[in-house]
């Protein structure tokens, strides 16, 4: 699937402008006035139809994606009146953490090293989460001209100087450790000859940070983690949902029932401390966006979490990337990694003009590839109406050298080469895609939630990246955030003592919801998204990009 005759004569104008591109490399940046209005008039965040007011729960009144709306005000999937708590357990644990990615498999591994007895429960297999799909990078300020301060204003600058302090300095404080950490385990990370880590830039950094492996960081990351928890021998329940947290009479998290997905029964974990790590909701399809993300990120953890009482943070905003696959269409959404403009690589319209600095932060770069393809009519067609601008890969060897493209990116390399399209030689086309949940449950610098016991780390979170977050982050948070809520639910559980069991906060959930008159018949988490052809998911890019 080479690509088609009637997208010729556009990468005959990026190949026209190239040269002066790489002679004048300098293109100027967004002023913050600039950017405001930007995002205003394109991003999808700033679309009031994608949104409406909560009628239940912590952050009643305030706004979310309907997509999300519809869960959050969805009753249990368990009837609270008839499923038995105090009749014994089927499993007794100190910590139980649920979620198998980055945040999940670390959270095991310090609460199982401070001695705490610990399960891990996934809906699908150990490691199928959005670590996985991951292939930029991670950050940390480890090198003698940068510093942690400066890690924390980027980090700051980035998410709109909204984000929660506290979480930013964890971040950045731990950011080096962390590194350290994998890199002592396993984790191959690119090097130069003399041994130092190779560190690229992001969007929206202020120097050089990024550690990768390839363009597959993610999965050399989940390889370690995971090995490293299995050959300590943490168990892990495979294809068992958390369908609900099960507190105690004093409102202390003591717990979880699961859904297991083979059988079909349920199932109850008494757990002395529980270790929220279910990742994000890119399957949710928000406003009809395609989405990088894995299979089971359907927002289930935020659902139960939010139903048990933990307030939520900045669910009013969803990150795009800017560079998801727009041909071929059997890619669409997929991520392409930052890193490729980080290596030099220019976006252009259809006429092989720039029309933004690549590394503008991720919110900002998305809604001017909107722009282009809405407003200006400078978007690229497909055969099916699919409208993208170029992202000009051709370039990355002219600058670095050949070879580059193929040592640095070598996933992406083979993934267009199966449709016949060479990226050292073809620019490659792309669109805006739901990547990542920026906000989320509320909690401290120990990972701790508002409900006593209960603990979240990872995307299932929010306050870290304020409104928006900064590539590398992710991978980061993860571990920082998974390490600190382990350790902190290890020392905790050795303290609890948990009380008679009860579902009484479904009960008065369902309550609100009759309350609120919210005669949606919806039963939530969603565990698995719906692709049937009447839920109409994905309408084509967002609503936006159909020529
Ligand atoms: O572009 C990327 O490689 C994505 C990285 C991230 O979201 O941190």
């Amino acid at each position: 699937m080479a690509y088609p005759e009637s997208m010729r004569p556009s990468i005959a104008e990026v190949e026209r402008t190239r040269p002066e591109r790489l002679r004048r490399r300098e293109f100027s940046r967004l002023t913050l006035e600039d950017k405001e209005a930007l995002l205003r008039r394109f991003h999808p965040d700033y679309r009031p139809e994608g949104f409406r007011s909560l009628r239940v729960g912590a952050n009643r009144g305030q706004n979310v994606p309907h997509e999300l709306a519809d869960l959050l005000e969805a009753r249990s999937l368990l009837d609270p009146d008839t499923f038995e708590l105090n009749a014994g357990a089927d499993h007794d644990v100190d910590v139980l953490v649920i979620g198998a990615g980055g945040a999940g498999s670390s959270a095991a591994l310090t609460a199982h090293e401070d001695g705490a007895r610990v399960l891990i429960t996934t809906k699908l297999r150990w490691g199928d989460a959005n670590t996985m799909m991951a292939q930029g990078g991670i950050q940390a300020a480890d090198r003698p001209e940068d510093s942690l301060a400066r890690h924390y204003l980027d980090v700051m600058g980035g998410g709109g100087f909204v984000n929660t302090p506290g979480l930013v300095r964890a971040l950045v404080t731990d950011a080096p450790f962390v590194v350290e950490w994998l890199e002592n385990m396993g984790v191959l990370f690119d090097k130069h000859q003399d041994g130092t880590m190779m560190e690229v830039h992001g969007g929206g950094t202020s120097i050089r940070r990024m550690h990768s492996s390839g363009d597959y960081t993610g999965m050399e990351f989940m390889r370690v983690v995971r090995d490293e928890a299995r050959n300590r021998g943490i168990p892990c329940l495979e294809f068992n949902a958390a369908v609900e947290l099960v507190l105690d009479d004093s409102g202390q998290c003591a717990g979880a029932v699961l859904y297991d997905l083979d059988t079909k029964e349920f199932s109850l974990v008494r757990a002395r401390c529980t270790i929220l790590a279910s990742g994000g909701m890119g399957r949710l399809h928000c406003q009809g966006f395609p989405t990088t993300n894995h299979y089971g990120a359907t927002a289930d953890g935020v659902v139960i979490g939010y139903r048990a009482g933990v307030p939520m943070l900045f669910m009013d905003t969803v990150q795009y990337h800017p560079t998801g696959v727009a041909y071929p269409e059997q890619l669409l959404g997929q991520l392409v990694t930052e890193k490729v403009r980080g290596l030099g690589a220019h976006l252009t319209h259809c006429k092989g003009e720039r029309f933004i600095y690549e590394l503008e932060t991720r919110d900002a770069v998305s809604a001017a590839i909107i722009r282009e393809c809405s407003e200006r009519q400078n978007g690229i067609a497909t055969p099916t109406g699919v409208l993208g601008v170029w992202l000009d890969t051709p370039m990355i060897d002219m600058l670095r050298g050949e070879g580059t493209t193929r040592r640095a990116l070598p996933a992406m390399v083979r993934q267009f080469a199966r449709y016949e399209i060479d990226i050292t030689q073809e620019p490659i086309l792309m669109y805006p895609t739901q990547h990542y949940q920026n906000g989320g449950l509320v909690i401290n610098e120990l990972g701790e939630t508002a409900i006593p016991n209960l603990f979240a780390a990872g995307e299932v979170s929010g306050g870290v990246h304020g409104r928006n977050r900064l590539m590398g982050n992710s991978l980061l948070d993860i571990f920082v955030f998974g390490r600190r809520a382990g350790r902190r639910a290890a020392e905790r559980a050795r303290e609890v003592r948990p009380g008679r069991l009860t579902l009484d906060h479904v009960r008065t959930y369902h309550r609100q919801l009759d309350k609120a008159g919210v005669s949606n018949h919806r039963a939530a988490p969603m565990i698995l998204p719906d692709y049937t052809p009447a839920s109409h998911r994905i309408r084509r890019l967002g609503g936006v990009a159909v020529g």
